[in-house]
C-alpha cells in the first residue's frame, strides 16, 4: 500500500521525486581559478629568480580539433606565464625524425613537459612515443611508468583529463565516498585512469567502481545504480534520461564534432551526454563545452608547474 507522498518507479517505493535543482559543474570558472592560482605561484618563482615552467607541444597534420586543443593549452601557458614551444610536424613525418625531435626535448633542461597530441598519423608508434617521453617531462601522465605509479598510489602525474575532473569534484565539494561510480568507456586517456582515481582511499574516491565499455550488456541498468556516472566513450548523446537515476552527479567527457549547417564552423561540438533530457534528473552536471574541456588543460598545466617545480 502506497503512503502519501510516495509513487511507485521500477516496482519499488520511493519518495516522491521532484526535479532535483540541477547545479552545473563549471569548468570554465574552475580552470579559470587553477589558472589563476598558478599565475600567482609562477609570478612568485620568477621574482625569487627561479626558472618559469615550460611546455613543449608536438602537433602533428591538420586535425583541426587537436589544432584548437593544442591551441588552447598554448594560450593557458602564455596567460599563466609560462614558457611554451609548439612544435609543428607535417603529417607524413616519420617515427624516427619524431623520436629525434622528442630525444632532443627530452635534453634540453630547459624544456619541463612534453606532450605530443593525439591522435597521431597512420603508421607511427602511439607507444612508443609515449614510452619514450622521459617520465619525469610526461604532463599528459601517459607513460607505463606514470601510470603504473598511479595505480599504486604514488606520486606521479596524472593523465590532464581524469585529473581536471577531479579537481572539478573537489572544487564543488563533491561526496564521493561510498559512492557508486559508473565509468562508461575504458580508453587509457580517461575511462581506465578516472576508474582507479575515483577508487583511490582519498577524496575525491573511495567510490566502488564499475567500468562499462562496448561489450557490457547491462549497461542500462548498470548506469541507473550510478551516483556518478562519468560518460567517455565518445558517442554523442549516448547517455539518455532513461539510463539515470535521480539525484546522480554527471561528468561528460564527450566532445566530438557533429556537422552543422547552422553554425559559422559548419559543426557543433556534442557531449556524450542527452544534456537537455539528463540535466533536470541531475544533482550536477558538466555542461558541453565548457566543462571537463577546460578542465583537461588546467590540469595539465598543474602538471606542468609541478614538473618544473621538482626541478628546485
Ligand atoms: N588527445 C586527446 N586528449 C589528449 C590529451 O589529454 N593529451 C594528448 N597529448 N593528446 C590528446
Amino acid at each position: 500500500m502506497m503512503r502519501k507522498g510516495e509513487n511507485i518507479i521500477f516496482g519499488c517505493h520511493f519518495p516522491r521525486l521532484y526535479l532535483c535543482p540541477m547545479k552545473l559543474l563549471d569548468g570554465k570558472l574552475v580552470s579559470q581559478a587553477v589558472k589563476d592560482r598558478l599565475k600567482t605561484q609562477t609570478d612568485e618563482r620568477m621574482l625569487q629568480g627561479k626558472k618559469v615552467p615550460h611546455l613543449a607541444a608536438i602537433l602533428i597534420g591538420n586535425n583541426g580539433a587537436s589544432e584548437t586543443y593544442v591551441a588552447s593549452k598554448v594560450k593557458s601557458c602564455s596567460e599563466i606565464g609560462f614558457k611554451s614551444t609548439l612544435i609543428r610536424l607535417d603529417a607524413d613525418v616519420t617515427e624516427q625524425e619524431l623520436l629525434f625531435k622528442l630525444n632532443e626535448l627530452n635534453e634540453d633542461f630547459d624544456v619541463d613537459g612534453i606532450l605530443v597530441q593525439l591522435p597521431l598519423p597512420k603508421g607511427i608508434s602511439e607507444q612508443k612515443i609515449i614510452e619514450t617521453i622521459l617520465p619525469s617531462k610526461d604532463v599528459d601522465g601517459f607513460h607505463p611508468e606514470s601510470v603504473g605509479r598511479m595505480v599504486q598510489g604514488l606520486p606521479a602525474f596524472y593523465p590532464a583529463t581524469p585529473y581536471g575532473i577531479l579537481l572539478l569534484l573537489e572544487h564543488y565539494g563533491i561526496e564521493t565516498k561510498g559512492k557508486h561510480a559508473v565509468v562508461i568507456g575504458r580508453s587509457n586517456i580517461v575511462g581506465r585512469p578516472i576508474s582507479i582515481m575515483l577508487n583511490k582511499n582519498e577524496y575525491p574516491g573511495n567510490c566502488t567502481v564499475t567500468v562499462c565499455h562496448s561489450h557490457t550488456p547491462n549497461l542500462k541498468e548498470i548506469c541507473l545504480q550510478g551516483d556518478i556516472i562519468i560518460a567517455a566513450l565518445g558517442r554523442p548523446e549516448f547517455l539518455k534520461a532513461d539510463m539515470v537515476k535521480h539525484g546522480a552527479v554527471v561528468v561528460d567527457v564527450g566532445i566530438t564534432r557533429v556537422a552543422d549547417d547552422s553554425k559559422k564552423s559548419g559543426f557543433a561540438i556534442k557531449g556524450d551526454v542527452d544534456f537537455e533530457n539528463v540535466a533536470p534528473l541531475c544533482s550536477y552536471i558538466t555542461p558541453v563545452p565548457g566543462g571537463v574541456g577546460p578542465m583537461t588543460i588546467a590540469a595539465l598545466m598543474m602538471n606542468t608547474f609541478k614538473a618544473c617545480a621538482a626541478k628546485d
